[in-house]
């Protein structure tokens, strides 16, 4: 069968230039960023945290609707656990730092993947601050905690096979808008540009399915240096390219 068409997802911003509306970021670097200086691998982390901040400041100033952040993929526990514990301290002590900032700045939080298998305190308070910025419309925040495509997709699978089975769905009838009502996502605007940084070309099982027609954008600059200018150029880059969805 034909794919439908994704939506047209540009609007003007403020600013008079297209903006996406859905735009992604694999942030890749903070490592290489700390070993150029000669520092551990947690200031490289520290000061992406940083350029998070920074980045999503500047996203909900743009005008764009969402901005999803691939934060610790489920590959990501295969690193040495005192790193993975220095990244789950670093996202702890933001949401304590931030959470209160994210309500009164409009932001709404939001977040894909097994977030339940990370500490009890981190899902109770990343619960916490989903609960409290629900009702924000200004932009969504959404972090890819364990977080893996081809996990989320086999979670799509399972869920409508159950469905099968229990005779509340025909096979017949699955299909990309059977799937999408299943993923993660399923609440979001298409994902319209696709931002990685750090000068790797890979999509390393990010978003594999919504990625299906976004503009992928893959850039130099390591995460920490990502600021503001960055995320402008990039959609200005973005709003440069011709989106034909398989037309002409
Ligand atoms: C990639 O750098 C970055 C990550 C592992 C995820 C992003 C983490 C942050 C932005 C720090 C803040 C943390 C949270 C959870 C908000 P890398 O270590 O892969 O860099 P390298 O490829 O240069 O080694």
């Amino acid at each position: 069968m034909i794919a439908p068409l994704a939506s047209s997802a540009a609007k003007s911003s403020k600013s008079g230039f297209f903006v996406p509306r859905h735009v992604a970021i694999i942030m890749d670097g903070n490592g290489r960023w700390a070993s150029a200086r000669h520092l551990p691998r947690l200031a490289g982390h520290k000061k992406g945290a940083d350029a998070v901040k920074k980045t999503v400041r500047a996203a909900a100033e743009m005008g764009i609707e969402v901005l999803t952040l691939y934060a610790f993929s489920s590959e990501n526990w295969r690193r040495p656990a005192s790193e993975v514990a220095d990244l789950m301290g670093l996202l702890r002590l933001c949401l304590q730092q931030e959470m209160q900032n994210l309500k009164e700045k409009g932001i709404c939080l939001k977040v894909i993947g097994d977030y339940t298998r990370l500490d009890q305190d981190l899902v109770s308070l990343l619960n916490k601050a989903i609960e409290i910025t629900a009702d924000n419309t200004r932009l969504t925040l959404v972090f890819a905690l364990n977080y893996g495509a081809q996990d989320e997709l086999v979670h799509v699978t399972r869920l409508i096979a159950k469905q099968a089975c229990k005779g509340l769905l025909d096979p017949d009838n699955i299909d990309v808008s059977t799937i999408e009502s299943f993923l993660y996502t399923r609440d979001l605007p298409p994902l319209d540009l696709v931002i990685r940084t750090s000068g790797e070309k890979r999509l390393s099982n990010f978003l594999l399915w919504q990625a299906a027609y976004a503009e992928l954008l893959f850039i130099d600059t390591l995460w920490p240096d990502f600021d503001s200018e960055t995320l402008k150029t990039a959609v200005e880059e973005y709003a440069r390219r011709e989106r034909r969805y398989g037309g002409l």
